[in-house]
């Protein structure tokens, strides 16, 4: 796990604030469904708030001031059949001054900007460029001031994709960080027959597990760093981070919570929601016995052909995982869920624990089909465009920190993608710097084709011209071979993806999903444009 050493570095103020919190005395919050305002055939309509408002996070932390739709953090889980034409009215009710330190150096949000803007993207959507969340598209409270690429008010989604749970959060251009830590996330599942037809587990067994990790202040309050330990001089303040990383999990918008089980199958779907955060995820019993069997069962964009018995689960900002967990055998037993990607004695080690104390309520009837679904792969002649895509480190000409760029493109840089609408396109994400960075796409769910390692000295001191390989193709691991949104593109190979961009046409953005590079200018904008018709 070296690899992921520089992203959980903690360059966080912990000394002054880490307060020792007691793991596993709360328990597991489960975010409530939400209602649609209105509902007809095939279609549904709601309205949701974003409101600040104040709740308790741990027994032992006083009430904590955060920001959620509909007033809630995690915010209501939204759950749409496919093809079901949803639309959802986002109201911003939040007050004009931030409760995190607003960065006015970052595109976006300088000084001739409101503070306070949000605009929603459902992440892993197939939606329209003006339902999708544009991060220009922002607007403040009550619809009274608009960011230039404001476009429509009502977000239609027609949801024409497979079962999954995506995730809808906040990309408003500079402050996404901010939003997303201050509690601005929910779950949002859609389903379909085929799905019905697996009798997986489901109702109270199936259960969304949002992940994030955050710092607190010791009144309760939330704390995001202003700077960077040990800022150099001529840093602003506040500044944004190359990295957050906090000492506390949460789960559901609780910290180390419990979770009481029955002995049966569950089914989890798990969204790691964190700033920057790469979780490896484990079961384990106390003493070292054996865990229940898991398997991952789908991917951010559907099921897999066929479940993966799974050991362990590195989950990068973004990514979803769908799970069936069997505790059968282990009533009277505790199984925690831990983090394998930092050492044992660190306190962001654990996550969670499930007590299989419940009785069992009848027998469990779910099932867990050897087959599941078929994903058509996305044949490798089919692309008619191979894009190499950097992904490199320079330092930011304004001010002593680092800035991570696509392509070695800014924000504000002409577009460069323009793939054609119904093309298949293959992007080679090549990563010569010393740690991975999640890219996200939006439009589109695509496939993971291989990773192969390079030559980086020899990449970097030719500036991009030789690209030599010093090695064979990796194919993606088990559970990374189903439909993808947001790619691990790892530290000193070249991830190859390929999509096809169908459905809509128009503006949409590729970038990575560490919040903290998003704001600070590894946010490309790109174009499916509609082939010329003479
Ligand atoms: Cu989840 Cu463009 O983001
Ligand atoms: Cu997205
Ligand atoms: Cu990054």
């Amino acid at each position: 796990m070296a690899l992921y050493k520089y992203l959980i570095s903690a360059i966080n103020k912990k000394e002054d604030l880490f307060m020792e919190l007691s793991k596993f005395v709360d328990k597991l919050p489960i975010p409530k469904k939400l209602c649609p305002k209105y509902k007809g055939h095939g279609w549904s309509y709601y309205e949701i708030r974003m409101k600040e408002f104040k709740q308790k996070l741990h027994r032992d932390l006083g009430e904590t001031t955060l920001w959620g739709y509909e007033g809630c953090y995690p915010g209501p889980t939204i759950e749409v059949r496919k093809r079901e034409k949803v639309l959802i009215k986002w109201i911003n009710e939040l007050p004009d001054k931030h409760i995190l330190p607003v960065d006015k150096t970052l595109h976006g949000a300088e000084h001739d900007v409101p503070e306070v803007r949000t605009v929603v993207h459902l992440h892993g959507a197939n939606v329209e460029p003006d339902s999708d969340g544009h991060p220009e598209a922002w607007f403040t409270r009550d619809f009274k001031v608009r960011g230039p690429k404001f476009a429509t008010k009502i977000y239609e989604y027609t949801n024409d994709q497979p079962a999954t749970a995506l995730w809808y959060h906040d990309h408003a251009l500079g402050i996404t960080r901010l939003n997303v830590y201050a509690g601005l996330a929910g779950m949002y599942i859609i389903r379909d027959k085929y799905e019905d037809k697996l009798n997986l587990p489901s109702g109270e067994y199936e259960i969304p597990l949002v992940i994030q990790d955050k710092m607190f202040k010791e009144n309760g309050e939330l704390y995001y760093p202003e700077q960077p330990d040990n800022p150099p001089p001529g840093l602003p303040n506040p500044s944004v981070l190359p990295a957050f990383t906090g000492d506390v999990i949460l789960v559901n918008g609780m910290v180390w919570p419990y979770h009481e089980v029955e002995p049966r199958k569950y089914r989890f779907r798990v969204v790691n929601a964190s700033n920057t955060r790469f979780y490896n995820l484990k079961l384990s019993q106390e003493g070292d016995a054996t865990a229940p069997p898991w398997y991952q069962i789908g991917s951010d964009g559907g099921l897999f052909d066929i479940p993966v018995p799974m050991t362990s689960l590195i989950l990068a900002p973004a990514e979803r995982a769908d799970l069936i967990v069997d505790f059968t055998d282990f009533a009277g037993k505790k199984i925690q869920m831990l983090n394998d990607a930092v050492a044992s004695d660190d306190p962001t080690h654990s996550i969670m624990e499930f007590r299989v104390t419940k009785k069992l309520k009848g027998e469990d009837k779910s099932y867990l089909p050897s087959h599941l679904c078929h994903v058509r792969r996305i044949p490798e002649y089919k692309a008619c465009k191979v894009r190499d895509l950097s992904f490199g480190a320079v330092n930011d000409p304004n001010y002593p920190r680092p800035l991570f760029l696509l392509d070695n493109k800014m924000w504000s840089d002409p577009i460069s993608e323009t793939p054609d609408l119904g093309s298949v396109e293959i992007w080679r994400l090549i990563n010569p710097g010393q740690f991975p960075h999640p890219l996200h796409i939006h439009l589109v769910q695509f496939q993971i084709l291989d990773r192969q390692p390079f030559d980086v000295e020899r990449y970097n001191a030719t500036q991009g011209k030789e690209l030599v390989f010093t090695g064979g193709r990796v194919l993606p691991d088990l559970n990374e071979r189903g439909w993808k949104d947001t790619v691990r593109a790892e530290a000193g190979f070249v991830t190859r993806i390929i999509s096809r961009f169908i459905d809509f046409s128009g503006q949409y953005v590729w970038h990575c999903h560490i919040l903290e590079h998003e704001d600070h200018e590894m946010m490309r904008p790109f174009l499916v444009k509609e082939p010329d018709r003479h």
